[in-house]
């Protein structure tokens, strides 16, 4: 069994008195507290621990968040940034808040600069100004949704990022980002291990998709879940209330299902949940098709949850032979995805009205409004915790990693390890079961199309409209 590199990098000794050092005194490890002598045990599972075939103390473990005793920085000398990239969700300015009053009181750091949006914000041919964090500047920002700093998708130059740094004379800098904006943070960490620059760059995980791995969750996911619960209480009201009425709500979650997965237990009103990671058909006897027709026949109406990345092999092989005409990849990188939404609620209207019994289909995009609000009361509790973590993670000379919650416990994460894969819905884990048992669908739908690559279908496109002169 591997296991994966969980030591976190250093800028050097710690040898400054930190002022929480006092507080710090009155603490020892409980099962509610872990002290930075501590470490947490990656594997909870008996059987999985005990494969390792290693004493407990050898166990993979996690450095534990927390204030230190001894500071890498002088914090009457440090100069500290923060930048918000990638797309927008709940607790952005729960995040920045946190930090800057962190860095203020707990710390006194004096300059706290923010840099707009995004990693374009260090790039000077952008023009973004930046901006001083005190906290009064931040002092009500999360009432709002959003990021006060701004934020854009995509690669910039870490050399060009790292000379900003440089210019500006920062020592700490906290990106809140999903796994892209996290790359690009260990880029700019080596950048500037290259260049024997000490500079710590602490990341806090940000994405509503909840698709970072080894953490709990990531910060806003519940409020962007709780939001989306809505969307389908409001179509399952419009389908109870109108004869065969059929209800369907697309949510985001490109690969992964956890916000439609979650959304719908929260709500249990949901007949089918379908999400990335379990193909699904439409058509045949066990197809969705039918079992929808069979949900409208039995009870009158049926409700329908679909993640936007679901079924994508449905829509690329109804697409085969299309020219694409549209861009295959995001800023981020990321695969663009076919509108599920629209052609499900298609091809029900078409299967229930061959069958006599036409529907009337609500369909609800609730897009960008789950991800657009302020925080909910737990999320902002947890932004406020994980920033005052990365705080203490910077100011103690740890560079490279994020802050997480894993099990509880607040934890170091190595920024490689939080980009080394994608945090899924489990197919055969205990969150799908219990999806199925709220929702009552089958395990499988149908014959799940074998996949189309997309270059494929584009070239027999080109062949046809050449062959056609
Ligand atoms: O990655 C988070 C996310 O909210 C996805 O669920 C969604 O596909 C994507 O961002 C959309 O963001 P944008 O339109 O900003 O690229």
């Amino acid at each position: 069994m591997t296991v994966p590199d969980l030591s976190i990098a250093t800028l050097g000794p710690a040898r400054i008195d930190s002022k929480l050092s006092g507080m710090l005194d009155a603490w020892r490890t409980t099962e509610h507290y872990v002290s930075e002598y501590d470490r947490v045990l990656l594997d909870d599972i008996v059987s999985v621990a005990a494969a390792r075939g290693t004493s407990v103390a050898e166990l993979p473990s996690l450095e534990p968040c927390g204030p230190r005793r001894k500071l890498f920085f002088d914090p009457s000398k440090t100069r500290a940034g923060i930048v918000t990239c990638g797309g927008l969700c709940p607790g952005l300015n729960d995040v920045i808040r946190g930090l800057v009053r962190s860095l203020t009181h707990h710390y006194g750091v004096r300059r706290v600069t923010g840099f707009r949006n995004g990693y374009q914000g260090f790039v000077a041919s952008y023009g973004h100004g930046i901006v001083e964090l005190t906290p009064e500047y931040v002092g009500d920002i999360s009432m709002e949704g959003g990021t006060v700093l701004g934020t854009s998708r995509g690669h910039q130059d870490p050399q060009e990022i790292v000379d900003c740094l440089e210019r500006l004379n920062i020592n700490v800098l906290f990106v809140i980002g999903g796994d892209g904006s996290m790359r690009g943070a260990m880029q700019i960490a080596e950048v500037a291990a290259e260049r024997e620059l000490r500079i710590s760059v602490v990341g806090i995980p940000k994405t509503i998709d909840n698709d970072i791995p080894y953490i709990d969750q990531s910060f806003g996911f519940q409020t962007a879940f709780s939001r989306a619960a809505e969307s389908i209480r409001a179509v399952n009201v419009e389908a109870k209330s109108t004869p065969n009425g059929v209800g369907l709500v697309k949510l985001m979650g490109r690969h992964s299902g956890f916000i439609a997965a979650y959304a719908a237990l929260a709500n249990h009103d949901a007949d089918v949940v379908l999400i990335p990671e379990v193909p699904f058909g439409l058509d045949g006897d066990d197809g969705l098709l039918e079992h929808v027709r069979r949900r409208v026949r039995d009870r009158g109406h049926a409700v329908l949850v679909v993640a936007e990345g679901a079924g994508q092999e449905l829509l690329a092989a109804a697409a085969a032979g299309e020219r694409p005409g549209r861009a295959t990849t995001d800023a981020s990188g990321n695969t663009a995805l076919r509108d599920i939404g629209p052609y499900l609620r298609e091809r029900m209207i078409d299967h229930l009205t061959a069958a006599g019994i036409p529907p009337s289909v609500r369909y609800i995009d609730p897009s960008y409004a789950i991800r657009s609000v302020p925080a909910n009361a737990y999320d902002k509790a947890y932004c406020l915790r994980l920033s005052h973590n990365a705080v203490h993670a910077a100011m103690s000379g740890r560079t490279a990693m994020v802050v997480g919650r894993l099990r509880r416990r607040f934890v170091h994460i190595p920024m490689s390890l939080a980009v080394s894969r994608r945090n899924q819905v489990d197919p055969h884990g205990d969150l799908w079961m219990s999806v199925l048992e709220a929702t009552g669908q089958p395990i499988r739908f149908g014959q799940v199309p074998e996949p189309v690559a997309e270059p494929v279908a584009a070239r027999t496109r080109r062949k046809r409209v050449a062959a056609a002169g």
